[in-house]
């Protein structure tokens, strides 16, 4: 989505540290850039459709400035044109905008009525109207930004400068993230602590209703009700933030390789000492029922959650969509625990879910892997997945991270309410243990992966079937590959697809499937056989040396359901990414996708 970057020094040129800080937000997804910086006395707006690059050359060489403001924008409203791209400006004010106004088409109308026009068709350019329409009535910065957030329904983090005040930046934030970097004579304002690292790793977050004068020596947060705030100084580990590619040709690669020490970094806390550690973990044993809510692979890991907790605890366990859960009635109550699930604890339908929930009392959990994000401080209690930065859009090591720590999560409830015994618990955590030495050997079948892609990288539609947990593992496995090769990809129960889908096998239709449920593989290759009379291809991914020549066939080493999933879905992840490759695709920036979805 949307990224912002801000500057403002004494003794720097902040328009590398603009450019800079654009391109390590490039990882969200754009379509648009520019920036607004101050030049001869005059505010310098310079903007380009695509890449932060085009924007880069279109700055005049020895440009030097000392307070600047920029943005890349992920089309909304008004499509992605010059225009439309930030930063906007009316008049006094210019500002750089992430989120949406909601309520903007009625503002604009009661703006039209005071003689203001517009250019483009964004909100944005709205909510810089406003802000201008309250600087002109009240010249005071406080009671602007007062009135501002009085009147705007919806979302924004927006910095903001002020022609009648050029030594500072003011940033407003509601609903969409935002931090200011502390740097000596030099503080920056970023939607992200990681685009601005090469700066500083010392910054203050910014909650709702809240707003700030930022200069280059001098930091004021206030509240909404122009009070100064005392806030608390956060400073970023670096060295779980290596946003380096290292030696592979994409981050997605990179970060699929690193799932070897990812995971039990993930898990390791709650392992180390044996069961002990275990209890370490939240008791859900006070909670009847358990809600999980999260959004494209978030979800999906929440499904292999559900499976755990309903097959092996005997504990009820539903999974929504964060988009519709708002929408629908969810039978909240204190006894059902929600866990919120988000890699980068940013995304607005989940933040809208949990909301909802934290709005009826009712108790909330977070599986997060961006540490200081939204949803790790609305949520009661936060777990943190140890995945480190992931920076390719389509998420993997994430994925297994959240999926190794709620199969934990299950194992120590499962003690707990006893339906795992010590033993079985104890040579769950041994397997965790040599996860290493479990997925190297898939990690580095190239070959295998590669020879698949080249079979099926011309295809238009590609099925992915499965039973069980493995139904619930395809469906991330037809996600990977859509979001990165634009293969029309769909996963299915494998039983369904006599109930209508099987319609659309035809000779070569490529059908991915996996098999690791001893009591429902038969049923499975049956399904399979059918489409294989039908013409399709098959590809199989099973844990019990099955052969059959008329498939390709990976086989993968047998280990409880508590592990099963991390080895079905790098083959999955794999194949994917050779698929991507083989196409030509920008794997880790897929187009019309954006890293963290901060809008509805
Ligand atoms: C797919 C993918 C998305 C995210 C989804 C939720 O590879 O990355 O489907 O999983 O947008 O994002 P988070 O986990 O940040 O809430």
């Amino acid at each position: 989505m949307c990224g912002i970057v801000g500057a403002v020094s004494k003794d720097k040129n902040i328009l590398s540290i603009l450019i800079t800080g654009l391109k390590n937000l490039e990882y969200r997804g754009y379509d648009s850039a520019g920036v607004a910086y101050l030049k001869n006395n005059k505010i310098n707006i310079i903007k380009s459709i695509g890449k932060v690059s085009k924007l880069e050359n279109k700055i005049v060489k020895n440009d030097k400035s000392n307070i600047g403001i920029a943005h890349t924008r992920w089309a909304t409203h008004g499509k992605a044109t010059s225009v439309n791209a930030h930063p906007h400006r009316v008049k006094h004010i210019t500002i750089v905008h992430n989120g949406i106004i909601e309520n903007y088409e009625e503002i604009k109308e009661m703006l039209k009525n005071n003689n203001y026009s517009f250019k483009s068709s964004t909100d944005t350019e709205v909510g810089c109207a406003l802000l201008n329409y309250y600087y002109e009535k009240f010249y005071d910065v406080d009671k602007t930004i007062k009135a501002f957030m009085d009147k705007v329904i919806g979302s924004y983090a927006i910095t903001m400068i002020i022609d009648n005040d050029l030594d500072n930046l003011y940033v407003l934030k509601k609903e969409s993230p935002l931090v200011i970097g502390i740097s000596d004579n030099t503080n920056i304002v970023a939607s992200d602590i990681r685009a601005i690292l090469k700066y500083t790793n010392k910054y203050y977050i910014l909650n709702d209703f809240e707003y700030a004068k930022v200069s280059a020596d001098e930091v004021i947060i206030k509240s909404i009700k122009g009070e100064i705030l005392n806030k608390e100084l956060h400073t970023l580990d670096l060295k779980d933030n290596d946003n380096s590619k290292g030696h592979y040709k994409h981050y997605m690669l990179k970060e699929i390789m690193e799932q070897k020490t990812t995971i039990l970094k993930t898990v390791l806390p709650f392992i180390e000492e044996g069961i002990d550690s275990l209890m370490t973990l939240p008791d859900l044993t006070k909670y009847k029922e358990i809600s999980i809510v999260g959004c494209g692979t978030a979800y999906h890991a929440g499904l292999v959650a559900k499976y755990l907790f309903e097959e092996v605890t005997n504990t009820r366990c539903s999974v929504y969509l964060a988009s519709e859960y708002r929408y629908q009635n969810n039978f909240l109550s204190k006894d059902t625990l929600t866990i919120f699930i988000s890699q980068s604890g940013e995304t607005a339908d989940t933040i809208a879910a949990l909301k909802l929930v934290k709005s009826k009392d009712c108790p909330t959990l977070g599986i997060i892997n961006v540490e200081n994000s939204t949803i790790s401080y609305l949520v009661d209690t936060c777990l943190y997945t140890k995945a480190g930065s992931e920076i390719a859009v389509a998420s993997t090591k994430a994925y297994t991270a959240q999926i190794s720590l709620l199969s934990i999560l299950v194992l120590s409830h499962g003690l707990r309410n006893k339906t795992i015994s010590k033993d079985k618990a104890i040579d769950i955590i041994d397997e965790f243990k040599s996860i290493e030495k479990l997925i190297t050997p898939l990690l580095n079948n190239k070959d295998m992966y590669l020879s698949i892609a080249k079979k099926i990288y011309k295809e238009e539609d590609i099925f992915y079937i499965g039973r069980g947990l493995d139904y619930y593992l395809s469906m991330e496995g037809a996600l990977k590959l859509k979001e990165i090769s634009y293969i029309h990809s769909e996963s299915y129960a494998a039983g369904e697809l006599k109930h209508g889908t099987i319609s659309l096998i035809k000779k070569n239709t490529p059908v991915i499937a996996s098999a690791t449920n001893s009591n429902l593989n038969a049923k499975t290759i049956s399904n399979l056989k059918e489409v294989l009379a039908r013409g399709a291809v098959i590809y199989l991914i099973c844990d019990d040396n099955y052969k059959d020549d008329t498939f390709t066939i990976i086989n993968i080493p047998k280990v409880s359901d508590f592990i099963k999933p991390i080895l079905v879905i790098i083959p999955y992840q794999l194949i994917a990414y050779y698929t991507a490759l083989l196409k030509g695709n920008d794997i880790d920036k897929p187009k019309n996708l954006a890293k963290s979805v901060t809008v509805e």
